[in-house]
């Protein structure tokens, strides 16, 4: 029956949020549903969250908030939030969202079914959160993938808890996928016909630790890079490239450049958040490495991995950020000169070690004005590199 089997999803966030709700739209297709495009068709509207900064929340919150009117003209709609902020918010999205009827974490996707039928057999608001802490991460179906490009997540949650970030709180603890289970998936994405896999964590370098197995990302690289050359070869068809993301500054390292620079199939971009060129701010920042020490890193990874892409992130107006340590920031990123910077302006979040300790002493305006002045030169970079392929452009 066809009935009520309509949904809408919309996801907000990084990478990994967009491979879960691929997940969560795989679970409704398989119970029959069809996934609409226009809200005011839904039976069921669905909000993948992120929680990162509060403008994110913001404007998750707006776009519910404008459901109130389509959920009294259409009284069935059941209206749920996932992810990120589901688990920062809880029961403050019911109190500002009297017409939201389910909230669920991140690391209890797998449930979003089972309550949607409970609200329609009566069962009233839910929140499903928390599913974390029993450290599992779900498996998932092998024949929903028809395109090229596909995710694979091989670890989910960090230990890293820099003073800004949410993320640990929200998605929890690292928990690594067990590497047979990693090498089936990917297995499976070749028959079905993908050309090129991201690997996804949010903390890559960290993959394995949390299994006592002596597995390691590299190993995981090394295995991943065998099981494509092998399958490339009996299909005879052109290798599939693997790249990945997040990179720690702090656990990355030759051996990963060394991996990156020999395995065939694993591609040459790396993503190496630095977040600040101060080393005040740095340390404030929890980040456990300093400037130099991230200035070496990019050297070597130049020096070993030849023709690379490197991208970062960096958070301007940080508490306490002085004009002269968003200098130093400035300075770095002429120097280095990155593929591309992603940049953020800093914004406290609850739980944090810097929402509690540190007053938010810069700006709205100061913010916004380095903000600018950084994705300008950026801009700049990024043109040059692209036009140019080198690391070095003298008229910067
Ligand atoms: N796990 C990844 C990044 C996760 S969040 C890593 O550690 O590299 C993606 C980016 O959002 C971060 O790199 C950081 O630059 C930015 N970010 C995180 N928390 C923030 C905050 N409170 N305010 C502004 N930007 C933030
Ligand atoms: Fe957040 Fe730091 Fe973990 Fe990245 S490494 S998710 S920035 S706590
Ligand atoms: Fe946002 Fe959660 Fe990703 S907070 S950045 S959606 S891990």
């Amino acid at each position: 029956m066809e009935v009520l089997k309509k949904v809408y999803l919309c996801t907000f966030g990084c990478q990994m949020n967009e491979h879960d709700s691929e997940r969560v739209r795989d679970l409704f297709l398989k119970e029959g549903y069809s996934v609409v495009n226009e809200v005011d068709e839904a039976d069921v509207v669905l909000f993948n969250t992120c929680s990162v900064r509060r403008h994110a929340e913001e404007r998750a919150y707006g776009m519910v908030g404008r459901l109130k009117d389509l959920k009294e003209k259409r009284p069935w709609m059941i209206i749920g939030i996932l992810g990120c902020m589901a688990e920062a918010e809880k029961d403050e999205i019911f109190k500002k969202l009297p017409h939201v009827d389910f909230l669920c974490g991140p690391a209890d996707l797998d449930a979003v079914i089972d309550i949607v039928n409970r609200i329609r057999q009566g069962a009233g608001r839910i929140m499903r959160l928390g599913g974390y802490k029993t450290r599992r991460l779900p498996k998932f179906s092998k024949d929903r993938y028809t395109d090229k490009n596909a995710y694979v997540k091989i670890m989910e949650g960090c230990n890293n808890f820099c003073s800004y970030c949410i993320v640990p709180y929200v998605r929890g603890p690292e928990r690594s996928r067990p590497l047979d289970e990693i090498l089936d998936e990917i297995d499976c994405l070749i028959d079905n016909g993908v050309k090129q896999i991201t690997l996804l964590g949010q903390n890559v370098n960290s993959y394995g630790k949390d299994l006592k197995k002596g597995t390691d990302f590299v190993g995981l690289l090394e295995s991943v890079d065998r099981l494509i050359q092998r399958r490339s070869q009996q299909k005879k068809s052109d290798i599939i490239k693997v790249d990945f993301i997040t990179s720690h500054p702090k656990d990355a390292g030759i051996n990963l450049f060394k991996a990156m620079a020999d395995l065939k199939s694993i591609s040459k971009k790396l993503h190496l958040p630095m977040q600040s060129g101060s080393n005040r701010i740095l340390k404030r920042m929890d980040r456990g490495y300093t400037i130099e020490r991230y200035t070496k890193l990019v050297g070597e990874f130049r020096r070993i991995v030849k023709d690379a892409i490197l991208t970062t992130d960096i958070i301007v107006g940080f508490p306490g950020e002085r004009e002269e340590d968003f200098e130093k920031t400035m300075e770095v990123l002429k120097d280095i000169r990155f593929d591309a910077a992603y940049i953020f302006k800093y914004s406290p979040r609850p739980f944090t070690k810097a929402s509690l300790r540190y007053k938010d002493d810069v700006s709205k305006e100061e913010k916004e004005r380095r903000h600018r002045l950084l994705l300008d030169m950026q801009k700049k970079i990024s043109l040059y590199r692209l036009r140019f392929q080198s690391a070095t452009c003298p008229q910067i």
